[in-house]
């Protein structure tokens, strides 16, 4: 189906090593070749949607940070036949005393079709570091799952995050998935880009596709957290249908703690983890100046303190940098209003989905421009964020591979290929972030960067550490 095309693969060792000296100045577009089938979803009978046992059984189980500091856990899951019940029993284990925390109910209509019984129960105050077992579903038919919350946030602690974008359902999406699962550097949370299901991509936005989608990621994300963003296959906003209110799925299943961020709405909110500090965005509610999200991250960026945080990591869907040329500059409002503050508050990486192909950039602003002087040509700039687009999660929409030539300079590296990044965290000065293809399997990394602390360590230049 794909092959490794042997000659582009010297060709790109060779440029690397005349980068080095400075002869080869461009970045990297990959020579790998595949087909460019798109990939199809996989059929409601298959086993990674299968309906789980028993009377009124919950499904779709999953989690995500119920707080601000690590010891919330937000569980979500979905009863389809009655309400059933909206609690947690939960339990540390080597534990006997089970704690119970309460949820609450959603339910949505959505043209003709209606939602089952969304539940979304926080747990609080949890110990740091600790393996948690919780049983959801109490009444007819329970079911019972675990997590580990993450150690007490400071400045060296290590730390492994996945990053999935745009992931869709498709054979492709359970390839991504599971060399997520299987690969060495076990990722303990996903920061996920945002487009989860692609339901809106089915007649009448087949709601079912939410819980299909739910069903299958499941059996990872009733394990570890998975942190959300909205894509723009989360708005489901279609009047021609009826349905005039935008996010209405998305924000009904997916619970997010924006409050512990003094945040007014679930599209964007922060998180710590461990050593890193996050900010979640929206690349699709109003972000211009005086708009709430602007109004807040006017107060957030200045309350992350590198010492407790060093690793400062903003998401979005929308990529502000991305040189293939579907979508090409849709981030650029966003990126006119925002870079600015990226490169003032040293945010060390920002990434982002959308562009259905991976994207790595060098360290570059482009923030000089005050409409009159012409400045307005991307340049190095050591204190700018790396951007990452990692929207290859593998969708129905298959893969874009028609870049902008020549390669811009701000661009490391990019390729079209399906695909899940691991950022693993070592300690305050240094992180190191892969890219692993579908097609390698789980162990290969297509892309990988060593990324040198914008706070604690800025005379250090990013460099590639290997193809
Ligand atoms: C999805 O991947 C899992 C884990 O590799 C596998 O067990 C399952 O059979 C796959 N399902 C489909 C429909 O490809
Ligand atoms: C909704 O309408 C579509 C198209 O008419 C139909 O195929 C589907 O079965 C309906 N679903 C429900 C739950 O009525
Ligand atoms: C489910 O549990 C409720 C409450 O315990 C009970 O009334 C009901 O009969 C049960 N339903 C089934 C199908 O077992
Ligand atoms: C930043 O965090 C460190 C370590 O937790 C703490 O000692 C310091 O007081 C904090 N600084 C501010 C301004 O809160
Ligand atoms: C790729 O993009 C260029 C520039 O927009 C366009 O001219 C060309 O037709 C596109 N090629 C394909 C195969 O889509
Ligand atoms: C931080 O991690 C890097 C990479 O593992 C290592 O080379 C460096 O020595 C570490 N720094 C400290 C202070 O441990
Ligand atoms: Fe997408």
């Amino acid at each position: 189906m794909v092959r490794w095309d042997c000659d582009g693969g010297v060709l790109l060792v060779g440029c690397l090593i005349l980068s080095v000296l400075e002869l080869c100045s461009s970045g990297i577009t990959s020579a790998y070749v595949r087909n460019d089938d798109l990939s199809l979803d996989m059929p409601i009978d298959s086993d990674v949607f299968r309906v789980p046992p028993g009377y009124n059984a919950p499904q779709q189980v999953h989690i995500t940070q119920g707080d601000h500091e690590g010891k919330g856990v937000i569980v979500s899951w979905v009863t389809p036949d009655e309400p059933g019940s909206s609690t947690v029993l939960y339990w540390a284990e080597n534990s006997q005393l089970k704690s119970r925390a309460d949820g609450f109910i959603r339910t949505y209509k959505y043209v003709n079709y209606t939602s089952g019984y969304i539940h979304h129960c926080t747990i609080n105050n949890l110990e740091f570091d600790t393996k948690y077992y919780y049983e959801v579903g109490i009444g007819n038919t329970t079911r019972q799952f675990w997590f580990r919350t993450p150690p007490s946030v400071g400045p060296d602690v290590p730390y492994t995050f996945g990053l999935i974008g745009d992931l869709g359902q498709t054979h492709d999406s359970n390839r991504t998935l599971t060399h997520y699962e299987l690969n060495p550097t076990k990722g303990q949370m996903v920061l996920f880009v945002g487009d989860l299901s692609y339901a809106d991509d089915y007649p009448l936005h087949d709601n079912n596709r939410w819980d299909t989608w739910g069903r299958f990621i499941e059996r990872n994300a009733a394990y570890q957290p998975w942190v959300w963003t909205a894509g723009n296959h989360e708005i489901d906003y279609a009047p021609e249908l009826g349905e005039t209110t935008p996010f209405k799925p998305y924000t009904n299943r997916y619970h997010v703690p924006y409050e512990a961020s003094d945040s007014t709405s679930p599209f964007w909110y922060s998180i710590k983890r461990a050593s890193a500090y996050i900010i979640v965005m929206s690349s699709y509610t109003a972000f211009g100046k005086y708009t709430p999200q602007y109004k807040w991250l006017v107060k957030e960026l200045p309350r992350v303190n590198r010492t407790e945080t060093p690793w400062l990591i903003v998401f979005m869907h929308c990529p502000l940098y991305s040189s293939y040329v579907h979508h090409y500059m849709e981030g650029e409002t966003m990126r006119v209003i925002y870079e600015q503050w990226f490169v003032e508050y040293k945010v060390d990486v920002v990434f982002a989905g959308h562009v259905h192909a991976y994207e790595r950039s060098e360290r570059f602003s482009n923030i000089a421009y005050n409409v009159v002087n012409g400045l307005c040509t991307p340049i190095s700039d050591q204190s700018a964020p790396v951007y990452i687009t990692i929207g290859d999660g593998g969708n129905l929409e298959g893969l874009v591979t028609n870049m902008t030539e020549p390669q811009p300079s701000y661009s490391a590296y990019r390729e079209a290929s399906f695909g899940h990044g691991i950022l693993d965290i070592k300690n305050r000065t240094h992180a190191y972030f892969g890219w692993h293809r579908n097609q390698d399997g789980y162990a290969v990394e297509a892309d990988s960067v060593w990324l040198a602390n914008r706070y604690w360590y800025p005379s250090e230049t990013s460099s590639v550490a290997a193809i």
